[in-house]
């Protein structure tokens, strides 16, 4: 990963830089990186905030030869990859909130946005987008951001780091882990994921498309989905959706 780097000083999103790429042949692990976004993506047609060189912008090409179904799992894989960069450079242990959220100290800290392009049952390629707020000061962050827990790494560390340090950790803790998934299978991942897994055997709200609902957070299935024991006992197995932040 990362051989091929495009560098750009500001882009719309990496995101759709690398759209762009992937349909004109960029090769697997192609890597784009900006100091700025003006229009960076979240998920749920969020806006993500990408002030000029205070954090990583980044999108990664993949092409794994793997069925479109399974892609979620590849969300959990970088955020697993990202929270082994983070333990390496930072004297607190990052947790991921499912199912890819970073925090530091309860707080996000980084973002993951996973699209991809797929024909029938087969992906064509995957975009791999990972925002990462790391120099940030309070006053960097617009007060609507508030609502969402937002920090950086330095706000919670209190020590300035090089964006391009952090790069390289984690395009090496990729590579490592997407091989080692490649290789065998997502129970790899699924231990170290929950090793970083924020609230799990807690009680949770989670919020999907249509409802929101009190659960236990069991941990995730072989598969990736969230596992959740409901007031009834019932467990569920949820695919798409967030923890919510707040709740009493
Ligand atoms: C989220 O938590 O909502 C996901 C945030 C993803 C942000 C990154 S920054 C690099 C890439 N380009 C974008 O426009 N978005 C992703």
């Amino acid at each position: 990963l990362g051989k091929n780097v495009i560098h750009k000083e500001v882009a719309d999103s990496t995101q759709s830089v690398a759209h762009k790429e992937a349909l004109h042949g960029a090769p697997h692990g192609t890597v784009i990186v900006a100091d700025e976004q003006t229009k960076g993506k979240g998920r749920m047609n969020r806006q993500w905030h990408s002030a000029s060189n205070k954090g990583i912008w980044m999108s990664i090409i993949l092409r794994p030869n793997m069925n479109p179904g399974s892609a979620p799992q590849l969300t959990l894989m970088t955020a697993v990859a990202i929270a082994e960069a983070l333990s390496e450079i930072i004297s607190v242990k990052p947790k991921i909130k499912w199912p890819n959220d970073i925090l530091i100290h309860h707080k996000k800290t980084a973002g993951i946005l996973t699209e991809m392009q797929a024909e029938q049952d087969c992906i064509k390629y995957v975009v791999i987008g990972i925002g990462i707020n790391v120099n940030q000061t309070e006053a960097d962050f617009p007060s609507e951001l508030k609502n969402f827990k937002a920090t950086s790494i330095r706000l919670e560390t209190d020590v300035y780091f090089h964006v391009k340090d952090i790069i390289q950790k984690i395009l090496l803790r990729l590579e490592q882990v997407y091989d080692a998934y490649m290789q065998t299978d997502f129970t790899h991942i699924k231990t170290k994921w929950e090793h970083y897994g924020y609230k799990i055997g807690e009680d949770i709200r989670i919020k999907t498309l249509r409802h929101s609902f009190n659960a236990t957070f069991l941990g995730i299935a072989a598969d990736g989905a969230l596992l959740a024991q409901m007031e009834n006992n019932e467990t569920k197995k949820i695919y798409s959706g967030e923890i919510e932040w707040f709740h009493d």
